[in-house]
């Protein structure tokens, strides 16, 4: 018998939910996502330190030389993420989730701006609308972006989803997808009732996707369900069916490596019976998630987190900026002074043709053979330099 994974594949899209590009190539997910702490964790591993470097030479190019630190490292953090799913697609047949600066998550326009820009950096590279999906949170502002983006052709996956007036919102404002985050949901409930074990059935993160799965595929809305954030192979267990799930790769890995038989929980075509359809404005949306304090306190505390990833990313990006730019600085000036101090131009400068003191020759010539070459001269401007920079 197939093991876990490869039968659920057979009934539901299986969809990577990492920024390691490493990890996907491990499995054959059809799609992946990413957010603002997972590209925060890619960028953690030294592999793709030249993806960082590039982002950010191109970002410097983008933004012109005259421009601060902290305009080029706020450019660098839209070109980081495309250059990750860039490089995602180059693996995954289908749709990289890329996600929106969750700073913008109360405001409608520059969330739109935001989005456009993104694909639009994705088109520049040949990549079509169809392959990118534009991660947007599901607040009121958020879901009404999308409903906008969607009407010019940009697809979006709507996260930090835990509520059902928030899934309900995404279906009327015609959304490509959604993603309610199972694992939270159980978090939530975990810390909020003391209890420490939750079977897949009585789930409550397995229980909201299950009820939003039924309700869309009864009253027919086309926004596809990928549950999401997953703690434990038995919530994948009893999702199975649902149109996609997005898996981290050590829950991937757990599944392939397990055995048994994977029945059906969810069926599109034959849903469970299920409440009366509601419509949600404005008010009754935020009285419906104000009514519900895990939907709430999740939605909220999940913004903070990713802008903290992002905060996180970009004092990171401030140093590697100042360390790539002080570098290419450094080995200009250690340049100019070896060819102003190297007379005869034989490639190494002697006592006699040094200008300067003899204090800073010796220092320089650091194997006393009374010769210093271009590298010494870089090593010696960089020591105090480095010194100075680690304070
Ligand atoms: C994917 O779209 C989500 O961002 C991800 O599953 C969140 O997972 P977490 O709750 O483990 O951070």
């Amino acid at each position: 018998m197939a093991n876990l994974l490869d039968q659920l594949a057979a009934m539901t899209v299986v969809v990577a939910d990492t920024g390691d590009i490493d990890a996907i190539r491990q499995f054959t997910p059809r799609d992946a996502t990413t957010n603002p702490s997972l590209i925060l964790a890619a960028a953690q591993i030294g592999t793709y330190q030249e993806l960082i470097d590039r982002s950010l030479r191109e970002s410097r190019e983008v933004m012109g030389a005259n421009a601060s630190a902290d305009a080029v490292v706020h450019e660098a953090l839209d070109e980081i993420c495309v250059t990750f799913g860039k490089e995602i697609l180059k693996i995954v047949p289908g749709r990289v989730s890329t996600e929106v600066d969750a700073r913008l998550s109360f405001d409608t326009d520059a969330t739109i701006a935001k989005a456009r820009k993104l694909i639009g950096l994705y088109n520049q590279a040949g990549i079509g609308n169809d392959r990118v999906l534009i991660k947007i949170a599901s607040t009121w502002e958020g879901i009404r972006a999308a409903e906008r983006l969607e009407k010019e052709g940009i697809h979006c996956n709507l996260t930090l989803l835990f509520g059902f007036a928030q899934a309900v919102a995404c279906a009327e404002a015609g959304v490509t997808l959604i993603s309610p985050f199972v694992g939270r949901i159980l978090d939530w409930y975990k810390k909020s009732t003391g209890r420490d074990h939750y079977p897949g059935p009585e789930d409550p993160g397995v229980i909201s996707v299950t009820q939003i799965f039924n309700y869309f595929k009864t009253y027919g809305y086309k926004t596809e369900v990928m549950g999401a954030s997953f703690r434990n192979i038995d919530e994948i267990i009893e999702l199975a069916g649902c149109d996609l799930l997005t898996i981290s790769p050590a829950l991937l890995d757990q599944l392939r490596s397990s055995d048994g038989e994977l029945e059906r929980r969810l069926n599109a075509f034959d849903p469970a019976p299920t409440q009366d359809q509601i419509h949600l404005d404005e008010p009754a949306f935020r009285q419906m998630l104000a009514a519900d304090p895990m939907a709430s306190e999740k939605l909220d505390e999940g913004i903070r987190g990713f802008c903290k990833a992002i905060e996180t990313l970009e004092e990171q990006l401030t140093h590697r900026l100042a360390a790539l730019e002080g570098g290419a600085a450094l080995t200009h000036a250690a340049h100019e002074i070896f060819q102003l101090n190297d007379l005869d131009g034989d490639g190494c400068i002697t006592r006699e043709e040094w200008l300067g003191s003899d204090a800073v020759f010796a220092a320089l010539d650091t194997d006393n053979d009374g010769r210093v070459a271009a590298d010494d001269v870089r090593g010696g401007l960089g020591a105090p330099l480095a010194m100075a920079a680690r304070g």
